[in-house]
């Protein structure tokens, strides 16, 4: 690169902290917009909605999506309906893993669990609604002028949730906790890749499928998330380890009583870490052919193993 200007380098943890804090406001707001409102005979469905979803979480998914809309200069207004719907399908995950019949957790981003606050049967519904909500805002017009724009961002994000991605990687971490055999090391990768992987893969890949780009940069920053999914995770293992409840927003202490499969459980904590730390490293390497707008994706990638929740 000639110009040392557009040399790309690292956004400073300040930058990096305020920029995903704008985020989130910014995803909240679009929230407020595209959730219904708390009124009529559902209203108590809306509200708990609206309460899986707004005033909490980082909102990383968002972010993702955010700053690969603006690698391509693609309009905010479409980035921000993305983003929101990618965290609507977030919410809906979290609320359901969080069911009796999955982790059995009482809190979540610092307040009571959906079923705690509601009762099972509004949590269920909750997640589904907060799916379907998710692909009506992919698939309106308001989304992208294009309909085959539209079709590829309900595509790929059916995908990284259904069988096949989340929903699939969560059968298998409830199938390990039952196993009498451990899951070796490919296996609790592959686990991981599905439930939490697939949708940070494709919310790093939905700005180049908004902005068209072209198959190798959509290529490259799809696997910068799946790197730094798998990292994510690794992260979430360790601060279950490591955190307060207080810290975390959520239980904390539970997964090797709970027989959970993880690479931390596997390898133990120095060796999770380190396992971390290159999965880091090689998702900034994927981003080598953009410029210093890729910053705060660079930045990102070694944040999400250094957060204390
Ligand atoms: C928690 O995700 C579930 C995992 C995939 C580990 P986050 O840690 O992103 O949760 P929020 O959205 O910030 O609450
Ligand atoms: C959940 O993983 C992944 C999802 C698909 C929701 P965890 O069960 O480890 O997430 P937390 O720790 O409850 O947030
Ligand atoms: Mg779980
Ligand atoms: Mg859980
Ligand atoms: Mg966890």
């Amino acid at each position: 690169m000639s110009d040392a200007a557009e040399a790309p380098g690292m956004a400073g943890d300040e930058a990096l902290k305020a920029a995903l804090a704008a985020a989130a406001s910014e995803v909240d707001e679009a929230l407020d917009a595209l959730l219904p409102a708390e009124e009529g005979d559902e209203r108590s469905l809306f509200a708990a909605m609206r309460y899986a979803c707004m005033g909490g979480g980082k909102k990383m998914r968002a972010f993702l999506v955010l700053e690969s809309a603006r690698q391509f200069g693609v309009a905010p207004q479409s980035a921000l309906r993305v983003a929101a719907a990618v965290e609507m399908l977030h919410a809906y995950s979290l609320v359901h893993d969080d069911l009796p019949a999955m982790d059995n957790d009482d809190l979540r981003r610092g307040k009571p669990t959906v079923h705690r606050a509601w009762d099972e049967a509004t949590a269920i519904l909750v997640g589904d609604a907060l799916q379907t909500q998710a692909f009506v805002v992919l698939a309106s017009p308001e989304t992208h002028s294009d309909p085959a724009v539209r079709a590829e961002l309900c595509l790929h994000l059916a995908l990284a949730a259904g069988a096949r991605g989340m929903v699939g990687g969560q059968m298998l971490d409830m199938m390990a906790e039952k196993a009498t055999e451990p899951l070796d090391e490919a296996a609790v990768g592959r686990l991981q890749l599905l439930k939490t992987g697939r949708l940070i893969e494709f919310s790093a890949e939905a700005g180049a499928i908004l902005g068209k780009a072209g198959t190798h940069q959509r290529q490259c920053l799809g696997a910068y998330g799946r790197e730094v999914g798998a990292a994510f995770q690794i992260a979430d293992d360790l601060l279950d380890l490591t955190a307060t409840p207080e810290e975390a927003g959520k239980a904390t202490g539970k997964d090797a009583g709970a027989g959970k499969a993880t690479l931390l459980g596997l390898l133990g904590p120095e060796r999770a870490r380190a396992q971390a730390a290159r999965l880091v490293d090689q998702a900034v390497t994927h981003l080598d052919n953009f410029d210093k707008r890729a910053d705060l994706l660079r930045a990102l990638a070694s944040h999400v193993i250094r957060r204390k929740n």
